[in-house]
């Protein structure tokens, strides 16, 4: 693998939201590891990404946040631009996809393929809102999954299951626009016809396979192929967007999924101009086949068909551009047991704990490296930070190189010092020095990131227990010379570290450096026993790690259920539903007072984002109840409506307000709550039994 050009990309995430750790863990950290060790080969690498700009997900946030899509793009992409560079994701470029550059771009892609003939020009029945008096996006019409039964899926894709789906598969669709059930209107659309490419892409993707694809990844499309490609369509009814650049088109805009991943492109094409590079080095075939560079994508499990199918047929249709040679995409991160949620606030946001820990990027980088969801799920607790924390960084990293600089510096004044006769377990542990970086190469180049950074923990695993096996604290005081040779070996590891561990903690890196005094970037000279030259003056050592407590742990799990009280359980679990409870008992049961209610008032609870407080008529009493449906039911929405409440609970304090009862919700797996109601109305106070 030494092509000259690498082209790196990573999923260029929507502008309609902050970044969390599964983000991270999902793309961005795989790609910047990988781009990091490529620069350090000296590779000819770039590394691409940057907002997505368009598309539903763009405009819902907008209507959401009562501002429009312009203002939500622009928040949040400074912001997270902001967050991918404190957190040390090298990017080359993080461009948008709202620049002139990249309709243009975009634009000509639709252009030549149009003028090739090779969109099927379709009318066909579209959903519509005949309230918003508009075509509704797929993502715009919600309804039940045929697949998996899930109530609350999309028209392009269920997210429990992950079944691809077109608005028309959804059973009893609503618009989200009206909340109505839309009607069919005909409308002429573009399409691409990926049937007709199926088998060219079946040859192209078994090569992947044959190359070294992820199961994962090819196991997807496979099953794509398997079920039979259809027509998709390039084009949408849409306000926002790249204009579809035909005549008589108002009111179109290119897909998102078409324009999307043509950003890498633009993005390769800004960087170009703003250093005097030719893009088309890193996009384009080159007249000799040998020359073309690589491609590579990251990017989560749920844009696989994207960058394996629809893309790729893209590139191959126009004709000049190079095919990715790999897409290493992961699968998910959960967190503390449950799935990652943006809505229900599930989520550990990189801002956050930047804000909260600005200089602690490697213990994270090293924990979600350590976790990554490269063949299947994997989940992310506070527990297991700490445990990689205090265990394997200060413990193992941190506590080899401190001895080995505090050492120099008690015995040798912090000056290198020579290198003497060789023992045999010095030279077992230089042949190890020597051996450990091309095993952790090996692994990167393929993608295996977790292995990899086990390497370079298994080197400083190495180095201590070359100390605790010379013990030069002791011989110190018969042998210095044994000593010398002893810290001069420590040292050599210590700079060897610090080359191989900059891929995946470069702040780390950076600060082992300035202690030793000794600058390199380059990978060729990792596992070298000669570094550091005797006489070398080292820097005054700090501690690279610091533990982690178990009140901070603690602090932070509670951070996430922070106004939650109530609705714990109400978190999408990552079962599809919870397995039953243990077996009760007939009296266990009618323990139970449960009764219908009115509700009479309603309002937020403040700081709460969770929380109503409401007043219920019980037939009883009137009595306040809390209950965790803030984020599924307008205060006002809700009065009047008869609900069933289980009475005989005892009172719990929340927010410093006593809950006197529970409302009986039902709850999908997707974390939507709703009312359990009489069929009718009935007298509050009735008994449910
Ligand atoms: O799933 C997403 O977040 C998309 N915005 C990813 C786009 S990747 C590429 F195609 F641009
Ligand atoms: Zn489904």
């Amino acid at each position: 693998m030494t092509n000259a050009r690498i082209t790196v990309t990573a999923a260029l995430p929507y502008a309609n939201g902050p970044l969390h750790i599964g983000h991270i863990a999902g793309a961005y950290l795989p790609a910047d590891i990988f781009v990091r060790y490529q620069r350090q080969q000296k590779r000819d690498i770039i590394f691409m990404s940057g907002s997505d700009e368009h598309g539903a997900a763009i405009m819902l946030r907008a209507k959401k946040e009562g501002i429009s899509p312009r203002e939500i793009i622009d928040k949040y992409h400074e912001q997270n631009k902001e967050t991918f560079e404190r957190f040390g994701i090298s990017f080359d470029m993080y461009h948008r996809t709202s620049e002139p550059i990249h309709h243009q771009t975009s634009q000509e892609f639709f252009t030549t393929l149009y003028e090739k003939g090779e969109f099927t020009e379709q009318e066909s029945e579209q959903y519509y809102d005949e309230e918003y008096q508009q075509f509704l996006a797929d993502r715009y019409i919600t309804g039940t999954c045929p697949v998996c039964g899930h109530p609350e899926a999309y028209g392009d894709q269920c997210e429990n299951c992950g079944s691809s789906l077109s608005p028309t598969d959804l059973i009893n669709p609503k618009s989200t626009l009206s909340g109505k059930t839309p009607v069919l209107k005909p409308t002429k659309h573009w399409y691409l016809p990926l049937d007709k490419y199926q088998p060219w892409l079946e040859e192209w993707l078994l090569k992947g396979k044959q190359g070294k694809w992820k199961p994962n990844v090819y196991g997807q499309c496979s099953s794509w192929l398997k079920a039979g490609l259809q027509p998709r369509a390039m084009t949408r009814d849409l306000d926002w967007g790249v204009d579809v650049p035909l005549p008589n088109t108002e009111g179109k805009k290119l897909y998102v999924w078409l324009d999307a991943p043509i950003g890498y492109i633009s993005a390769t094409k800004q960087w170009a101009q703003d250093n005097e590079k030719d893009w088309e080095l890193y996009w384009k075939q080159q007249a000799d086949e040998a020359d073309n560079a690589r491609l590579i994508h990251f990017i989560g499990k749920d844009n696989i068909v994207f960058h394996c199918i629809i893309f790729p047929a893209i590139l191959h249709t126009h004709g000049e551009y190079i095919l990715p040679e790999n897409v290493p995409a992961n699968e998910f991160l959960n967190l503390e047991g449950r799935k990652l949620s943006t809505s229900r606030n599930w989520a550990v946001w990189l801002h956050e704990y930047l804000d909260e820990l600005p200089d602690k990027q490697d213990e994270l980088r090293y924990t979600l490296c350590s976790i990554m969801p490269e063949n299947k799920d994997s989940e992310f607790t506070w527990k297991d930070y700490q445990a990689k924390n205090n265990n394997e960084l200060v413990a193992i990293l941190g506590n080899f190189v401190n001895r080995t600089l505090v050492l120099t510096q008690k015995y040798f004044n912090g000056v290198v010092p020579p290198c003497h006769e060789l023992q045999s377990i010095d030279e077992e542990v230089l042949h190890k020095l020597e051996d450990i970086p091309q095993k952790l190469a090996t692994a990167i180049e393929s993608f295996n990131f977790r292995e990899a950074q086990n390497y370079m923990m298994e080197l400083a695993r190495t180095g201590n227990k070359y100390l605790a096996d010379t013990e030069p604290w002791k011989a110190i005081k018969e042998d210095e010379k044994r000593v010398a040779t002893i810290l001069n070996i420590s040292l050599q590891i210590t700079a060897s570290l610090s080359v191989v561990c900059q891929p995946f903690l470069p702040f780390t890196a950076q600060r082992l450096q300035q202690m030793l005094n000794f600058q390199s970037v380059n990978w060729n000279e990792a596992g070298k026993n000669n570094l550091l030259a005797t006489e070398h003056t080292l820097e005054k050592p700090a501690l690279l790690f610091q533990k982690v407590e178990d009140e901070w742990v603690e602090q932070q799990v509670a951070k996430l259920h922070q106004d939650d009280e109530l609705t714990i359980d109400d978190l999408e679990p990552i079962a599809k539903f919870a397995p039953m409870k243990e077996e009760i008992t007939y009296d266990d049961f009618v323990k139970l007072d449960m009764r219908v209610a009115t509700i009479l008032t309603a309002e937020k609870v403040k700081k709460s984002k969770k929380l109503l407080k409401m007043t219920l008529d019980t037939g009883l009493d009137q009595r306040t109840v809390l209950s965790g449906i803030a984020q599924h039911y307008e205060p006002e929405a809700i009065i009047g409506k008869q609900v069933c409440v289980l009475v005989n609970l005892a009172p719990r304090k929340m927010m410093g307000i006593e809950s006197q009862g529970m409302i009986l919700m039902a709850e999908d797996t997707d974390g939507k709550l709703l009312f359990i109601q009489p069929e009718g109305k009935i007298d509050d106070g009735s008994g449910i039994s």
